[in-house]
């Protein structure tokens, strides 16, 4: 494991003891709750017997969803605290979940298995090469599968209601290929107070040319894109607060395409 790599799995031991928001299995779900929290834009179709790998994905969240779906899941994660929540979920809706641990920019463990989806969760921007995680999840579809992943918008990374300056959300990063930004968590974030608070996010930033060529070059189709990812914005909440910042900037971009290798 690399310092990448071991950077995160100590922050996302600690937030998972925090109870923070992405590490905290559903436990509530039905049929009908499931579908609206993956799919609110009608993307994916039928998932019904589907092979699905939940990349970077822990947390007994999407996992749970995919299940109660009838998809047949693989959840790939580097956290064991988020791995085990995914067993956690399974074993609550009485469904096989399957756990592997890893890291997203080597999926070899996964060779061979052609799923029809890969729903890659809001971690691109933990590692430096989002190009190289590309080239892994080209490994892993099947031809005609989907890829569908959430990221930072590159032009908002670094930026939170913090910056508020009384007129706005102030930039104040270089717009840099592969530039780290760290961030601390919003409390809100947290269920309970850690015993040590998470150590900053750091996220990579990578450009909309690197994520678009990116994926052309490894043969992936892109069919939707949004921005809308489970933001919320409201115009009269208060400057500063993260609702009102969500109304200014768009914080997640999300791209759905299919790996075409032929094209
Ligand atoms: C924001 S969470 C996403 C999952 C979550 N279930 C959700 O609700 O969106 C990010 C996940 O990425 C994982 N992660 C971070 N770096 C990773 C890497 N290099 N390889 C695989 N997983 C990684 C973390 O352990 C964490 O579970």
């Amino acid at each position: 494991m690399d310092e990448v790599a071991e950077y995160n799995v100590e922050r996302w031991r600690a937030l998972a003891e925090g109870g923070a928001l992405y590490t905290r299995p559903l436990l509530d779900l039905d049929a009908e709750k499931a579908r609206a929290r993956l799919d609110p834009v009608g993307w994916l179709g039928e998932l019904e017997g589907r092979r699905v790998l939940c990349l970077a994905g822990g947390g007994g969240r999407e996992s749970a969803c995919f299940s109660l779906l009838g998809a047949q899941v693989t959840v790939f994660d580097l956290s064991p605290e988020q791995l085990a929540r995914d067993r956690l979920a399974a074993a609550h809706y009485g469904k096989e979940v399957e756990t592997v641990r890893g890291d997203m920019r080597d999926l070899s463990a996964l060779r061979g298995a052609a799923f029809d989806l890969v729903w890659h969760a809001y971690s691109i921007n933990f590692v430096p090469d989002a190009r190289a995680v590309f080239g892994e999840v080209a490994r892993v579809v099947r031809p005609g599968g989907l890829y569908r992943f959430m990221c930072a918008n590159p032009f908002a990374l670094g930026a939170s209601p913090r910056d508020w300056d009384g007129r706005g959300y102030a930039l104040s990063h270089t717009y840099a290929e592969g530039e780290v930004v760290t961030n601390v968590d919003e409390r809100w974030v947290y269920e309970r107070e850690p015993r040590e608070p998470a150590p900053p996010s750091r996220e990579y930033r990578h450009g909309l040319g690197t994520l678009l060529d990116g994926l052309a070059g490894q043969g992936f189709r892109l069919l939707r894109a949004t921005e809308d990812v489970s933001t919320y914005p409201d115009t009269s909440a208060e400057p500063g607060t993260w609702l009102h910042f969500v109304s200014v900037v768009r914080p997640w971009l999300a791209f759905l395409s299919t790996y075409d290798p032929a094209a």
